[in-house]
This record gives structure tokens, sequence and C-alpha cells, in this order.
């Protein structure tokens, strides 16, 4: 539910000046407000990422399928380069390939990630400015394309493209893991608040259209001062179905498809459950109004 708009702060009562006799005072140059002062790509990943989490259980149903322990991984749609850096950060014989085509948000996650991880870690994450259909890199283990980025694709050829890139940059034995989100809410205009550091997340979905699926989503902060970085990323998606996800997968090449949702706690009746943090495979489960899944496909 939406917060209620914070309380506005009482304006600061001043002192009468004896105008005549003084010189005008210089102007004070306006403090920054907090939304100035605020990196938009710091606050990004600690509102939706949560790398170590990511790791563990991927690295935990890789072990399950495979036998092994996955090294080389590449994080398609990178951003900043926040999980290629963590992964690297997890075992000092892990790679990372980041890919995405957007040079500076590259160049924000190489002097805030990569940089502060140390020279160790920073060799051992490559950054690639580059389209995720690209086949032109070495093969890995693992291939994530985390926080729902693959719905860029608005058509099945593209998303279809895009599988069989996927598939074709892995091993023999290679996994690529992808983020879903869905439910009845997902397909409505909403918009919804969450206390982060400092700052008030807000997720906005501005609309659907249920004949092309394509949903406007945008990302905005509001800070204590009141203050607002409004509509800081926006998301032009098409919001594509599990079932349709399954089929591309299995056409681009991949043998198995698994689908993990979260386990929700809760009693009966209750208006809302709450996420364990948890994923459990499931080949059946009833709908929700607002579920998060992973789709793990197997070379
Ligand atoms: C939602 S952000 C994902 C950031 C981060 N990986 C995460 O998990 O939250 C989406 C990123 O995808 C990139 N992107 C969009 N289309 C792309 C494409 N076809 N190939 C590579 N990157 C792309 C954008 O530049 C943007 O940085």
């Amino acid at each position: 539910m939406p917060k209620k708009p914070a309380k506005p702060t009482p304006a600061k009562k001043t002192s009468k000046q004896p105008a005549a006799k003084k010189k005008p005072a210089a102007k004070k140059a306006a403090r920054p407000t907090l939304a100035e002062r605020a990196d938009k790509h710091a606050l990004y990943q600690v509102s939706v990422q949560s790398p170590g989490v990511d790791i563990e259980f991927f690295e935990e149903q890789f072990a399950k399928y495979r036998g092994r322990k996955p090294l080389r991984m590449r994080e398609d749609f990178c951003g900043t380069a926040l999980l290629s850096t963590e992964w690297c950060k997890s075992d000092p014989q892990r790679t990372a390939l980041g890919v995405d085509l957007d040079a500076a948000t590259l160049a924000w996650g190489r002097e805030h990630n990569l940089e502060p991880a140390g020279p160790d870690v920073a060799r051992r994450v490559k950054l690639a400015q580059a389209d995720v259909r690209e086949t032109r890199f070495a093969k890995v283990d693992l291939t994530l394309a985390m926080n729902f980025s693959y719905c860029v694709f608005h058509t099945r050829d593209q998303l279809g493209e895009y599988f069989t890139a996927a598939c074709k940059g892995l091993v023999r034995d290679g996994v690529l893991a992808l983020e879903v989100y869905g439910g009845t809410e997902s397909m409505s205009v909403l918009e919804e608040e969450r206390p982060v550091r400092g700052a008030t997340y807000i997720w906005e979905q501005e609309k659907f259209c249920p004949i092309d699926h394509r949903t406007m989503c945008h990302i905005s902060w509001r800070f204590k001062d009141r203050s607002q970085i409004k509509r800081a990323f926006t998301y032009d998606w098409r919001l594509w179905t599990l079932p349709e996800l399954h089929e591309l997968l299995l056409a681009a090449g991949f043998k198995a498809v698994k689908f993990y949702f979260e386990r929700v706690d809760g009693d009966e009746g209750d208006e809302f459950l709450t996420g364990t943090g948890d994923f459990v495979e499931h080949t059946e489960i009833e709908n929700q109004e607002a579920w998060l899944a992973y789709v793990i496909a197997l070379k």
C-alpha cells in the first residue's frame, strides 16, 4: 500500500534584519537535497540485488544437477556487475564475464565494484559492452540473467535468439538461470513502496496491455527531506509467461527446464503471506497475487 506522505517540515523562523545598513549578504547556495546527493546505481544495488543469496542458491542447484562446483559464470544484462564481482570474491578460482550494452553503467561498476574488490578480483571479472545475443564469448558453466532483464526482448524471435546464444555460450553441462515475476498483480497498474537504506524504494507499474503483454515500469526513490529521484530507471518490457519461456528454452536447445518458487509462510485466511527466501521446485502451483520464480535451464 502506498505510504502516507511524510509530514511537511515546518519552515524555519528567520529573525528580522535591519536591512538598510547591512551589506546584502551573499546568497547562500541552497544545500543539495538528498536526492541530488544520491547515486542511482548505488541505490539500485541495495534496493533490488542480493548477489550473496543468488550465488548460494545457484551453486547449490548447479551441484545438485551437475555434481560439481561452477567456476566460470556469465552475468547477462550485468549493469554494474555487482553479481560478477561477488562471484569472483566467493572463490579465488572463479571467473566472471559481465555483458551489458550500456558503457556508462559498466564504467560505474568498474569504479565502484570491481576496483574496490582489489586487483585479484578485478582481474578475474571481464566486462564486455555488447548485446547478450552475441556469440563470440568463451563458454561458461553458468549464465545468470537476474531481475527480469530478458523482458527487453518483445518478440519470440528476439527472445529465441537470446536463448540460442545463451545455450551456445555454455559448456556441455552448462546451466542458464533466469529470474521471473508474475501473478495477478503483475498485470495491474500499481505502485509499491518499501524502505531501503536511507530512502523509500518505489516500484511503479505504469501500464500493462493484455493484447501484447507489454508493461511499462519505473523505479523511483523518495528521501527523508521529501526530495525524489523520479523514474530513475524505466523498463519497457514484455511480461513473458512461464509456458512461453519453457517452450522457447527447449526450442533453443536446452534439454530440461525447472521452475523454482519462493516458499511463503502464513496461516489460512491471512491477507498477506511472507516470503521465506527458500526456493522450491514445482511442476504445479496455485497462482498468487505476486510471485517470484527462478527458471533453471539445463543444457
Ligand atoms: C534491469 S538492469 C539489470 C541489472 C542487474 N544485472 C540486475 O540483476 O539487477 C538491465 C540492464 O540490461 C542492459 N541491457 C538491455 N538490453 C540489453 C541487451 N540486448 N544486451 C545487453 N545488455 C542489455 C541495460 O543496459 C541494463 O544495464
